[in-house]
Order: structure tokens, then C-alpha cells, then sequence
């Protein structure tokens, strides 16, 4: 089942992102789709609030991906300026993640290198601040509650 919410402004981006941080077990992936500034990398400040990270979110862009610790640890990474699939091998997301959460910006481009079993988070851009995100469940999270995530 996809689940659709509307967030009026970034502030409802983040109380989304906080709201599935709930949802999360050590292993999961999220995989976080929409144009530039679209408001994956706000998605994912509310999902670090959620999981505990007391540190800001920055866009790891140009750094490619960052741990965060929390309740469980958060992998950030953003795979726009990957050009090669040795690139993100290198990176070694599974491996930096394996005991918690890695969210992927960008990361339905490299979904077929991934483990069958993800979260795509799909944001696009409507009228004004106001943002859609649908919940696109993958492999084994379509028994997750996503229901949940409606406020
Ligand atoms: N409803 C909204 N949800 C998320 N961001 C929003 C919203 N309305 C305005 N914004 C603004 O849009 C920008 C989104 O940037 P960012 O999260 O870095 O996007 P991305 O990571 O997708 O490139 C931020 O400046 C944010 O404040
Ligand atoms: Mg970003």
C-alpha cells in the first residue's frame, strides 16, 4: 500500500520524517527521490531528530555520506555526484549502516545494487512550500504500518 501526505511547509516535512524515525529497526533503508531542492535533505533532519541525533543534518552532497549517532545510528549519503558504480561501492553503505538506519538521497538511481527490502520516499514540489511525499514500500515493508505516518 503507498501512503500520500501533504506537507504545507518544511517544518511538516520534518514532524513526517520524526514520525517514521518511529517506524525504524537497525537495517533499515530508505531510499529518498525528488528534484534538488525538494526537501530530501529536510526529510531527513526530522528523521535524525526522530532517531535521537542531537547534531544538525547537513547535506552530505560533496562529501557523499556521514554516520550520525543516535538511538541508533543514522547513514546519510547522497549519490547525485556518484558518476561511477565503483563510487558507490566504495562507499560501503551497507557496511557503514549494518546497525541502523541508511538513508540514500538519490538513491532509487542505484535501487537495483540494493537489497530488494526498502522504503522509497518520493517528494515532489506542488503549489507554494507545499510538498507531497508518498510512501513507496519495497519487498518486506509492505507489512509496515505506513499507515502510521498519515498525521
Ligand atoms: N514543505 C516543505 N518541505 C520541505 N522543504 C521545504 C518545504 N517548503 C519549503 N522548503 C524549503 O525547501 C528547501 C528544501 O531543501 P533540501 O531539503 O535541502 O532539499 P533536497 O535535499 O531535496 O535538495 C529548504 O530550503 C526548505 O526550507
Ligand atoms: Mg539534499
Amino acid at each position: 500500500m503507498t501512503v500520500q501526505i501533504e506537507c504545507p511547509d518544511a517544518a511538516e516535512t520534518m514532524a513526517a520524517g520524526r514520525r517514521l524515525a518511529g517506524l525504524l529497526w537497525a537495517g533499515d533503508i530508505l531510499l529518498l527521490d525528488g528534484d534538488l531542492g525538494a526537501g530530501k535533505t529536510t526529510f531527513v533532519a526530522g528523521l535524525a531528530e526522530g532517531l535521537g541525533v542531537d547534531e544538525p543534518i547537513t547535506s552530505p552532497t560533496f562529501i557523499l555520506m556521514r554516520t550520525y549517532s543516535g538511538l541508533m545510528s543514522l547513514t546519510h549519503a547522497d549519490v547525485y555526484r556518484a558518476e561511477t558504480l565503483s563510487e558507490i561501492e566504495d562507499l560501503d553503505l551497507l557496511e557503514a549502516s549494518a546497525d541502523g538506519v541508511l538513508a540514500v538521497e538519490w538513491g532509487t538511481a542505484i535501487e537495483q545494487w540494493l537489497p530488494a527490502n526498502h522504503l522509497v520516499v518520493r517528494i515532489r514540489v506542488g503549489e507554494g512550500e507545499t510538498r507531497s511525499i508518498e510512501f513507496l514500500p519495497r519487498g518486506s515493508w509492505s507489512s509496515r504500518p505506513l499507515s502510521e505516518l498519515q498525521a
